[in-house]
């Protein structure tokens, strides 16, 4: 700790705007795992565009050939954006930055006693000669130049200030406070802008890691104390636990301060999917504005709320970020929730089919059942006595397996009244006989297997395994299925042939 905390009082002076520096392609690729090509690069630019971040940091054109390229063809999509580039305070990296014909430098050298003596091995006055000449160097180019102490939120203030107030007078456009090791809680940070704030007049940004759960709450307190910029990457992506998440940061300089930004709110949803997509990272479903539960009410007591005014149970609107109100179905579920979803598919129950749907879906929902729309409207329709609209049969199916055999299956449908025929391999018997199907019906619908469990119901070799799967198509509508057999192979075809037909129903 830097400071003296318990003296500290945290300061509110925030700015009217504040500037979204977007770093999903350069430290959101450093979330572990993550690599993203460069034509994906290319495509999330355009969609960061799109969104209307202020700046983009492509990625580090040091790093390698393909980064250099990518900086010097991003030109051709014309984007409003700023790109800007992270570059070492290195002479060699800034070359290849500026080889790139960059507009935008972010340059960096690390500030505090760990990073001088373990990891540079320099001493405080070369480190702040070294800033001080990138610094020089950059702007000799004609090059608006960002400059980070990294680890700052560790390092002395007194030498904070002393680096920060060194690259102001060689001219630098900014000046980035990193939380690297995001270990700083939100009085400190404010209290760090604060102090800064007295002797730095170029604009101050925040970037602030997750490591405490705490970036998007430093970032607003970065903010408070008059930050005029956030670095954030979108679903919070970045290095070990990520960074300030953009749509929570900005959500919340938007609710809760009333502070602009550029962003299109309304395609916050959209481009979180395409990232979490592309990226291969999905996101936990009880993730603030764009998890799948964000705006999903089950509870009978908060959906008759939600019913009668939304505001009851929701401090902002899920249009308002391009996302979707879900009323769910459970144990909780009551009475007005069961009533609107009739509503909104249109579906007329007698009260005595209205009880009796009330209680299978109590009773699904006590068994720990997942109940999707598809399946409130198979039984619905069920309970109305209409027959199960199935348009795919199974007609026969064969599958060969062995240590010396690739697992492969060869299935047989019915759809509508045409034999179709398909054979695929797989991983296993099942994978390959689910491969075959979908494999099969892709031309009727793409189907994503989402979830596939499967346990034993009995015991001993012959046991009756019961399989649960959840499917969905393109538009994410899901769909559960369900079948129990002694042969695992059959129940999963089953299951997944049973949800199949439910997606069939609107498609
Ligand atoms: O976390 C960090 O310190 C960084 C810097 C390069 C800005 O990502
Ligand atoms: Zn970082």
């Amino acid at each position: 700790m830097t400071y003296n905390l318990e003296k500290s009082n945290m300061v509110y002076n925030p700015p009217k705007n504040v500037t979204v520096y977007d770093t999903t392609l350069r430290d959101g690729e450093q979330t572990p795992g993550v690599t993203i090509t460069p034509d994906e690069k290319r495509l999330i630019a355009q969609k960061l565009d799109n969104l209307g971040v202020d700046i983009i940091e492509l990625g580090f054109p040091a790093a390698s050939y393909g980064e250099q390229e990518l900086f010097k063809k991003i030109k051709e999509e014309n984007l409003n954006a700023e790109i800007s580039g992270l570059s070492r305070a290195l002479k060699n990296d800034i070359d290849k930055a500026i080889e790139t014909d960059i507009e935008y430098i972010h340059v960096f050298i690390g500030t505090s006693p760990l990073h001088r003596k373990y990891k540079l091995k320099m001493n405080k006055s070369e480190i702040i000669q070294r800033a001080v000449d990138s610094v020089e160097y950059i702007k000799d180019h004609g090059i608006k130049t960002e400059f980070s102490a990294e680890d700052a939120t560790r390092t002395e203030f007194e030498y904070l200030l002393e680096v920060c107030k060194s690259v102001q007078e060689v001219k630098v456009d900014k000046i980035n406070i990193p939380d690297t090791v995001g270990i700083s809680i939100p009085r400190q940070i404010n209290q760090i802008i604060t102090d800064l704030k007295k002797e730095i007049t170029v604009p101050l940004s925040i970037h602030c890691h997750n490591d405490l759960g705490l970036a998007v709450a430093n970032s607003l307190a970065a903010v408070e104390a008059g930050a005029n910029q956030i670095q954030c990457t979108v679903n919070g992506l970045g290095e070990r636990a990520g960074n300030a998440s953009l749509e929570e940061s900005v959500m919340a300089l938007k609710t809760a301060y009333n502070i602009n930004t550029s962003i299109d709110t309304r395609q916050i949803y959209n481009i979180s999917e395409s990232i979490s997509r592309i990226t291969g990272i999905k996101m936990p479903p009880n993730k603030a504005i764009i998890g799948e539960n964000a705006f999903a009410h089950e509870a009978g007591i908060h959906v008759q709320g939600i019913l009668e005014n939304s505001n009851t149970y929701e401090a902002i609107s899920p249009e308002v970020v391009g996302h979707k109100r879900r009323i769910v179905l459970g144990k909780l579920t009551g009475k007005s929730a069961i009533q609107s979803k009739l509503d909104e598919y249109n579906i007329k129950l007698t009260s005595k089919q209205f009880k009796q749907l009330y209680t299978q879906i109590k009773e699904m929902g006590d068994h720990g059942k997942t109940i999707t729309d598809l399946d409130f409207r198979a039984l619905s329709e069920n309970i109305q006595g209409k027959p199960k609209k199935e348009r795919i049969k199974l007609v026969g199916v064969s599958v060969m397996t062995g240590n010396n055999t690739l697992p492969t299956a060869s299935v047989s449908l019915k759809i509508d009244d045409k034999i179709k025929e398909g054979a695929k391999t797989g991983v296993g018997p099942i994978d390959a006989a689910l491969n075959a199907i979908r494999d099969i019906v892709k031309e009727l619908i793409d189907i994503n297997l989402d979830e596939y469990h499967i346990e034993a119901v009995t015991g001993g070799t012959n046991a009756l395994g019961e399989v649960f799967v959840v499917t969905s198509d393109e538009k994410h509508n899901k769909a559960t299925g369900r079948s129990t057999s002694s042969d695992i192979v059959m129940a999963s075809i089953d299951a997944v042939l049973n949800s199949i037909n439910k997606l069939l129903m609107i498609n």
